[in-house]
């Protein structure tokens, strides 16, 4: 077992019976989902899933999972999904994928977030390794990126991977990555895209995470929030 399905399936030891589980995009969060799947089959683990993008609902469905909609649920007793970096207040950046929008919603109404990754995710702040995507109403992108400017923020539109038209989110949003001067705290960050007006979403998962499992070379650690 490789280090993101241990952590996925140490992961999955915390669901019970009839519970609402928010499912992760990603390849950890695949893992999840695969073992989710195998305890219902060989365990009789009854469970009910709701998914962050279509790719995962299409994943647990083929799985013989059921995956139920956002709008038929008001609460998620737990969502495990992966992150791109985690810090050490546990604050994660998320969304290098295109549904940022739908994993923040799961985090905020699940009663408990788990995040699973492998050590290569633990970063001192935010944005060390990659730039925050901030998805944006379509027609504000450049107000949005004014705004950011003018606190400092560098950036441009997503590109396409064949770097011929832009980026499309899941929700036909555009997705601006942007990089801050790393001395701005993880909150005073949060905040700041919160109050943009055109910030559909961001990556910036503040006081989210209810626990973190990391796995480094076949040992797991938790940290609780
Ligand atoms: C998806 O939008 C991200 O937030 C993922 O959680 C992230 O990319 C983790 O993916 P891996 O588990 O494949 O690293």
């Amino acid at each position: 077992m490789n280090d993101k399905q241990l952590v996925a399936v140490h992961a999955a030891t915390h669901v019970q019976d009839d519970m609402l589980v928010g499912l992760g995009t990603g390849s950890t969060a695949n893992f999840f989902i695969k073992e989710l799947a195998r305890r219902q089959s060989e365990e009789n683990l009854k469970v009910t899933t709701i998914s962050s993008s279509n790719i995962s609902m299409m994943k647990a469905q083929s799985l013989g999972l059921t995956v139920v909609a956002l709008q038929q649920v008001s609460a998620i007793d737990l969502y495990v999904d992966g992150a791109d970096e985690i810090t050490p207040n546990l604050t994660l950046l998320k969304g290098r994928g295109y549904d940022l929008v739908m994993e923040k919603l799961l985090a905020k109404a699940a009663k408990q977030f788990f995040v699973v990754a492998d050590k290569s995710k633990l970063v001192k702040h935010i944005g060390s390794n990659f730039a925050i995507p901030v998805e944006v109403m379509p027609f504000a992108w450049q107000a949005v990126k004014k705004s950011i400017k003018n606190v400092g923020g560098q950036g441009d539109l997503r590109q396409n991977v064949a770097k011929d038209g832009l980026s499309i989110s899941s929700y036909g949003s555009l997705i601006l990555d942007m990089s801050f001067d790393q001395k701005i705290s993880e909150g005073d960050l949060n905040q700041l895209l919160n109050n943009i007006p055109g910030v559909i979403e961001h990556g910036v998962f503040h006081q989210l995470a209810t626990a973190i499992f990391i796995a480094d070379d076949g040992n797991i650690e938790e940290s609780w929030q």
